[in-house]
Formats: C-alpha cells, structure tokens, sequence
C-alpha cells in the first residue's frame, strides 16, 4: 500500500524545521521585548466562531473551511487563522473584563482548502500577534514597528515592501461601499465571473481582484481614503506620522481591502516580489469590534500574522544555522570505536553536539558522513592514535590537522566552540 500524504499539506523536513525553529526563536526574542506574552490556542473550534468573525461572505468562510460534523453531532472547523480564536480566548478566560489590555503572540499551523501553489498551502503555518484594549494610533504604530522590527530581525527588510490602508469606521465604510457598488454596476461588462458576483456580497473585494481585466475596469474606482470620517482620518494621519518619525518606509494603497471581514481603520501587508502571486509575506490590522461581536466588551484591537513558509522560502533552509553536531568523531577497530563513542558523550555532556558512525567502515567512507553531516572539526580515532592515548583533530574548513593527547583535544575542542 503507497498512501501517500494530501494535497497542500507538506512534511516539513529536518533541515527546513531547523529553519523554522530558528524563525520561531528570533521572533519571539523581539515579541518578548515589545511585551508580548505567547499564547497557545486549539486548532479546533466551532464553526461558528469563524462564520461570526472571518464573515459569511469572505473566500475562507464560503469555500475553504475544513468543516465537518464530529462525533458529537457538533459542527466544528480546524482554523483557517489565530484571530477569531485569540478573541474567544480573550473572551471566555475573563481578560476582557478583569485585564482589558493584552499583548499575546502565537505560532501554529493554519488550514484552507485552497488551490495549493507556490507558498501557498492548505496547512500552513503563521506567527501572529493580537494586540487588546489600546484605541489610540501609537498602538499602530507599535504593530507595524514590530513587524518592521521583526522582518530586520530575520534580515529581509531590503526584500521586503510595506503598504497601509485606512477602511475607516462601520460608517465610513457604509457610505463607501453604497458608492463604489454603482461605480461596479457601470463596470459589470469588464469584470471576471467573480467579481460580477461580488459585486453584491462583497464588493470591497473588487476592487482588490487580481484578475487583469478587472484591475483596469476599476482603475478608476472611488477611493475609501476619501470617505474616512474625521476622526478616521485623523487617526490614519497619526499613524502615518508616527511611521514617517519612525523612519519605517510604507506606501498607502487605498485598494488593499483585505479577505477577512473583521477590519476597520489601519490595514496593512508586508509584501515581496520573490514569491509570485502569493506575495504577501504578512498581513493585519485594527478589527476593534471584534471582542464585542464575540460577546465580549466594547475593547479595541489589531494584529497581524505573518506566513512561516513564505518566509521560510525567502530566507532558505540554510537559515537554520549549523548543524547541532558541529564535531564528528571518526574511529578505526573496536578500540577506536570505544574511545570514540566516549569522547562523543564527553563533548556532548559539555555542550557541544558530536555525531559518529557506529559502523567500522573506512577513514573515507566515515569523512564522507563527517562532510554531509556538516561538521566543522573531526575527531579521528586511528589505530596508532588510540595505541598513543592521543586524538587527531582536523578542521574540514581549512584542512589543518594536529595529533594531541586526548585531554588537550577535548580542551582545544572545547575553546574552539566556546570562542567561536
Ligand atoms: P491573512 O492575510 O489571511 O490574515 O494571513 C496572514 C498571512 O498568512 C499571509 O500574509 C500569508 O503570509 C500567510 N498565509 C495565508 N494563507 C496562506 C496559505 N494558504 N499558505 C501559506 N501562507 C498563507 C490573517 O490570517 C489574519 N488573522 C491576520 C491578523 C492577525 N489580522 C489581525 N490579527
């Protein structure tokens, strides 16, 4: 039987999970210093949370949910994202009440049945921060400073590109969406098939379609950023200072609209063109009346989620560093073998990783393993080496090799790591 694993779901290999752990840990030095607490929530959840937040006429919602009835006749949904349930979780554990501001960061798998391409998966992975209880637009500006921050940390920021949006209150949004569906009724002849259903259940999402006909058919479509009310505009124009004071570079694109209902205010995306289509390596904003739609207290919010195989794409598997076993020990005959295997533990039991084969094949055949298992010294175990009590150490950078007592490789091992 050859079963093997399902479409848009991947197995994230050794080499590619070191690079991810590594992601993880930079981000979450840089959450820890900005105040963010990590949090760790299920993968399933009701149903309903996400038709209630993500909205009923959204792509995630209407044709990408992993939904099916359990055991219990309960109708549950593995998340397609870690918004809707961080406000749950704000919600249910009484923050919303007890402690209305928080600053929470996650890492996790996500899942939508989308059309699988490059980077773009139906499980993927995100690190996200939410953000609760701060209106005020320095809290947008600490988000996108974290993001810029945290794109510096993995050294992508000349890759990388920032845009921001304003989608203003429910009101504002209101009178724009009543505006821009009679620009679209003139349009309807240009538009793709999606669209022209759009044009009724979601407009906003028009004007942010991919599809080259449609671009040019709303090339000239009305602008969300001139129906901001004052207080919007005033917030918009507070976060862009703050930004310019900041030094962090950004473009305002009206267009960007975003998939996911909850929005208002400040939206953004952190893109690249490395990737195709899919080329948004980040992506949030404010949704501040999502705690109260989800029966909690009228408490504002904003975060993000950046895509871990997007980044992982960009930055390569050789992010993850050196390999854990920076020595490798090679032997010669059963003598070898044990003073190896002793010397191995004795070096791991310090702190610095060793790896050997337990097979006695030729010097070679063991240099060939030392070499792809990416060691940078070998510890060479010979015959004549064992008979003196002594080790030759050879550094596979340069090539150099010296035969020392077994007391002083370990030493000169040692210093070698601890200094490096
Ligand atoms: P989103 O734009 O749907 O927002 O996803 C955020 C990021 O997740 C994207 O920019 C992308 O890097 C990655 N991503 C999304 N879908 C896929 C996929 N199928 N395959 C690979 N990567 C993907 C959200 O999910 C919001 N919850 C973000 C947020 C947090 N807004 C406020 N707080």
């Amino acid at each position: 039987m050859n079963i093997k694993r399902l479409k848009g779901f991947r197995d994230i290999l050794p080499a590619e999970a070191s690079a991810v752990r590594r992601i993880e840990s930079v981000c979450a030095e840089v959450f820890a210093r900005y105040g963010f607490s990590e949090i760790r929530l299920p993968l399933l959840e009701e149903t309903l949370l996400f038709n209630r937040s993500i909205g009923e006429a959204t792509d995630i919602v209407e044709k990408e949910m992993y939904t099916f009835t359990d055991a219990g006749d309960n109708t549950v949904t593995l998340r397609p994202e870690g918004t809707a349930s961080a406000v749950r979780a704000f919600v249910e554990n009484g923050f919303a009440k007890s402690a209305p501001k928080a600053r929470w960061y996650y890492c996790g798998p996500m899942f939508r049945r989308e059309r699988p391409q490059k980077g773009r998966f139906r499980q993927f992975h995100q690190i996200g921060a939410e953000c609760f209880g701060f209106k005020e637009p320095a809290a947008d500006g600490e988000m996108l400073a974290l993001l810029w921050d945290l794109a510096g940390a993995l050294f992508i920021r000349e890759r990388v590109s920032l845009e921001i949006n304003s989608l203003g209150c429910r009101e504002d949004r209101a009178a724009y969406i009543d505006e821009l569906k009679k620009f679209l009724m003139g349009k309807t002849g240009e538009l793709c098939e999606n669209c022209k259903t759009r044009i009724e259940k979601n407009p906003l999402r028009v004007i942010d379609c991919k599809n080259e006909k449609c671009k040019e058919a709303t090339a000239a479509a009305p602008s969300i950023l001139d129906w901001l009310c004052g207080e919007c505009s005033d917030h918009f124009s507070a976060v862009r200072r703050i930004l310019d004071g900041e030094a962090i570079p950004y473009s305002v694109n009206p267009r960007m609209v975003r998939g996911l209902d909850y929005y208002n205010r400040t939206t953004f995306e952190l893109l690249t063109g490395e990737l195709g289509s899919q080329n948004a390596v980040a992506a949030g904003g404010r949704y501040d009346g999502l705690v109260e739609t989800l029966g909690g207290p009228a408490v504002p919010a904003l975060g993000f989620a950046m895509g871990v195989e997007r980044l992982t794409l960009m930055l390569g598997e050789g992010f993850g560093g050196d390999c854990g076993q920076p020595v490798y020990c090679v032997f010669r005959g059963e003598e070898g073998a044990k003073a190896a295997f002793s010397f191995r533990r004795k070096l791991i039991l310090d702190g610095i990783g060793a790896g050997m084969d337990f097979e006695d094949r030729s010097f070679k055949a063991q240099m060939r393993s030392a070499d792809s298992s990416g060691a940078r010294l070998v510890a060479i175990f010979g015959e004549s080496e064992v008979a003196e009590g002594k080790v030759s150490v050879k550094n596979l950078s340069d090539g150099s090799q010296s035969t020392l007592g077994a007391d002083e490789a370990f030493e000169m091992i040692s210093n070698f790591y601890k200094s490096a």
